[in-house]
Formats: C-alpha cells, structure tokens, sequence
C-alpha cells in the first residue's frame, strides 16, 4: 500500500549479515580459529554456548556450520551485487577479528585479512552503499581464550584496542559507521559465545562475567576514543539485544522483575551510552556478592560514550516474579516468559511490532541518542516451489509490521539512522547452527549439514524490500 513516507531523506535501508555467519573459509588468508568455530551444530552446541562444555579443539565427528558457512569469502561480488540490486543505502556486516589477528595478541596484522575487507569495503562503494561494521560478532579469537581466558583478562582490553585501531587506520575513508560488540549482553545468556568465557569449577560464573563486561566495556570506550581520533567523521554505536520485558502481570512484584530484567540488560548500554555505572549497580554487586576490579582512571576511560544506540529487536520479553514458571518462551537465549497475546515464529520467537515502538521510546528516553535498528527479521523455513520460487509472503507480513512500528516511533519524535534487517541473504543461524532459520531476501541453496550448491535466488521479499527502499519506506 502506498502511503506518504514517514522516512527522513538519507535513511540508511539496509541489511545485515556477521562474518562468522557468512564468510566461511574459516582457515583461508591467514585467518585463525575463534570461538565460533568451536560451536557445533546439533546436541553439544547448547553446552559448548553457554561455556560449560570447553571446546578447544574440533572434533571430527562434529559439523560447524562457520566453517564454510555460505562461502561469502568467496562470493561477495555476488552478494553485494544482490543488495545493490535491492537499492541497498548500507550494508551491516563485521570483520573476522582472527582474519586480522590470526591469534590475537600479535604486534602486526595480517595483511589477507586487512587485504580482504578493503576489496569488500571497496564493492560496496562501488555501489554507494555505506558499510557498517562490527569489529567483534561472537568471535574472539580462540588462541585468546586458551592462554588468557578471554574477556577475564584484562589484557584483552589491549588486544582489542590494537585491533580496532588498525582497522579504523586501514579502513579509514571507506567505513565510518563502526558498532563495537554486537549484543554485548549475550555475555551474561550465553558466556562462551557471547564472550569466549569458561568457566572452572567451584567459581562464581557472575563475578567472571561481571569482570569480563568492565573489561569489554572499558574496550569498547578505548575504541569510540580512537575511533573519533582517527577520523571525526567516525560514528561508533554500542549494540543491544533488545526487547523490552514487560510484567507478566500488574501484581507489583511483576513489574519489579520486568524492571530489573531490562536493567540486567540495559546495564551495558547504560555505560556505554551515559558513561558510568548506573546507581542500582552497587547494591545488585554488594548483594551478589560481586567484587569488579576497577583501576584508577577506568572512570574517566568510560566517559568516552558512543554516538548513537543501535540494537537488534526480533521480541518483546515477559517477567514474572516468578520466571521458573514453565511457560517459557522456546528458543530465545534471554529468559522470557510466554506472551499469551502475541503469536511466535516457528521457533517460538514472539511477534510483537508494537514491542518495536515500545522499546525505541523506551531507549530514546532512556538515551536521547539517535538509535539505529542493525537487526530485526523472520526465522522462517522457506519452501522452493516447482517454478524454483521462494513465496515469502510471512517474512514480508513481519518485515511490513516491523517497518510500519517503526515509523510510528519517527512520527513519536525520535531519530532513527536506518534499518538493517538481520540476515539479507540466508546464512547460519547463531543460535541453532541451521541453514533452515532462514531470514534472507536472498535464499541460498545449502541445508543443515552443509549440503546444497551455494548458488543463490531472490525471493519474493526481495522485490518487495526493493520497492520499500525505492519508496522510502512509503511502499510497504
Ligand atoms: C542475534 C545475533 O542474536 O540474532 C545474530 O546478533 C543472530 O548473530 C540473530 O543470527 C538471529 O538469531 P538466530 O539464532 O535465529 O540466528
């Protein structure tokens, strides 16, 4: 239905994509294992995720889906050519930290890697679209789990620096949206993925995560400030796997534990974002028992806030005082009690538009920065059909219903960069290792155990989203 946009000139329509989830070629141009490609699909993936099953070695009776993932290592021109097709204006994606330091802690980078994301970088251009990058997606560097622990340590903080600016120096002129972490909150769901954390036994899980986060944190502000140095045109943005948490009900504890379930959350942006340790923090360590090692100047070292908020949104969250209730919701790795008012995706993820609206208002009155939606989108299993066409029309019905909240929240006053669906072209699934949750535009021909031709068709949503961005959103 054509309607008049509600979309400001220049906003960025996009998609998004991770290199873990894409690229493949997981030992190709130098690159060194991570974290990710410890994760297996199938049975052992859970444990290995949440850090319970140390995995420093692959197995050969395992299948990891990063390793090859869609072979967009090799593919790129293709695919970026796809999302030019599209009318794409940016294209989210991250860099394989171990492509540019193969172990982690090197002195000098490795030039494929640096090599590699120029050439990427350069095809988007080519096309006009702007690239938005993450420099760290769920892969640290496995070398730097086995001698350091990863975020554990503190030396991480110069690891990650060092990496950063080598990347913001060779990719200077040709990027200048950059998000730190993508979904740095994962680490407290899902340790080892989110942050490569293991754990020994007998140790408090939360005084490691809490220490990993200052950690990141203080990474992450180091990152924002070289970033700006580098180039002042640079834009860093913190990342958050958002949904609001809404009471179960109105009973008072409710809306407690609903609060104090988007403050666990939100405690990351609230430092990245604000600069400083929200005030609830104190009391939450103190009763935790929680002791963070904080070193003169960290303080300061924070201030260095992001310029805007960007984060992914698929569902809204419920909090019960009760959140043992067995009425959880499937598959989504932050905790949520079932909504009975909305539907969910196939994989038991809510649909919630409004839940859209309802966490962009939360998060630019909690903020008063421009925020910029990097993932929202349909897991679905699609269907080829004897023409050879791929009918989206649920993944069209969610993106329109996503897309139309968010307009909602434009005309509520607040400052939105752009949209990025998750997954523009179909790539591993982060949280089961499938082929099958499939997200994209584009559909790619490769099933669960790796099996299929990698060749590539366009969906029916993909001449939808082309007439959208055509639009400005008014087309939908
Ligand atoms: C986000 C991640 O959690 O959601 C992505 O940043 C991930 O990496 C996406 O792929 C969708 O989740 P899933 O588990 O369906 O792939």
């Amino acid at each position: 239905m054509h309607m008049e946009t509600k979309f400001p000139a220049g906003f960025l329509w996009g998609g998004a994509i991770a290199a873990n989830q894409a690229e493949g070629a997981w030992r190709e141009g130098g690159k060194g294992p991570a974290t990710v490609d410890m994760i297996p699909h199938g049975a052992n993936r859970l444990a290995v995720k949440l850090g319970q099953q140390p995995r420093f070695e692959w197995r050969d009776d395992e299948f990891y889906p990063s390793h090859d993932a869609i072979d967009f290592y090799h593919r790129y021109k293709e695919d970026i050519a796809l999302m030019a097709e599209m009318g794409f204006k940016v294209f989210r994606t991250s860099i394989a930290w171990s492509r540019i330091y193969p172990q982690g802690d090197e002195l000098t980078p490795n030039e494929a890697g640096i090599a590699f994301y120029r050439d990427l970088f350069n095809e988007c251009k080519k096309y006009n679209i702007e690239p938005l990058v993450t420099l760290c997606h769920f892969d640290v560097p496995m070398h730097l789990v086995k001698e350091y622990g990863s975020w554990r340590s503190r030396k991480m903080v110069e690891f990650f620096t060092r990496y950063a600016r080598t990347c913001f120096e060779a990719f200077d002129g040709l990027v200048k949206y950059w998000l730190t972490f993508n979904e740095i909150n994962i680490l407290l769901h899902s340790p080892f993925s989110g942050a490569g954390l293991v754990f020994t036994e007998g140790e408090d899980p939360q005084q490691v995560k809490y220490q990993a986060a200052h950690h990141e944190l203080l990474a992450s502000a180091l990152a924002t400030k070289i970033a700006h140095e580098v180039n002042p045109q640079n834009q860093v943005g913190c990342m958050l796997a958002g949904g609001n948490f809404y009471p179960y009900s109105c009973k008072p504890e409710d809306v407690w534990a609903a609060l104090e379930k988007d403050r666990e959350n939100l405690f990351f942006i609230d430092v990245q974002a604000r600069g400083a340790y929200p005030a609830w923090t104190k009391r939450m360590f103190r009763e935790q028992g929680i002791a963070i090692e904080i070193q003169p100047g960290d303080e300061e070292i924070l201030k260095n806030t992001v310029d805007f908020v960007s984060f992914s949104y698929y569902a809204s969250r419920c909090a019960s005082a009760d959140m043992n209730n067995e009425n959880t919701s499937a598959a989504n790795i932050v905790k949520s009690l079932k909504n009975p008012f909305i539907e969910a995706s196939e994989w038991g993820w809510g649909i919630d538009p409004l839940g859209l609206r309802i966490t962009m208002n939360m998060m630019y009155d909690r903020y008063q920065k421009p925020l910029f939606l990097v993932e929202n989108g349909l897991g679905a299993k699609d269907v080829v059909n004897a023409q050879g066409e791929i009918e989206d029309d649920y993944r069209i019905r969610y993106l329109r219903e996503h897309i139309r909240a968010m307009a909602e929240a434009i005309e509520d006053g607040i400052p939105i960069m752009g949209y990025t669906s998750w997954g523009c072209i179909d790539l591993v699934s982060a949280s089961t290792g499938e082929m099958s949750k499939r997200y994209g535009f584009v559909y790619v021909d490769r099933d669960d155990r790796g099996q299929g031709t990698l060749a590539r068709t366009r969906k029916k949503s993909f001449w939808w989203y082309k007439k959208v961005i055509a639009s400005n959103g008014a087309d939908l």
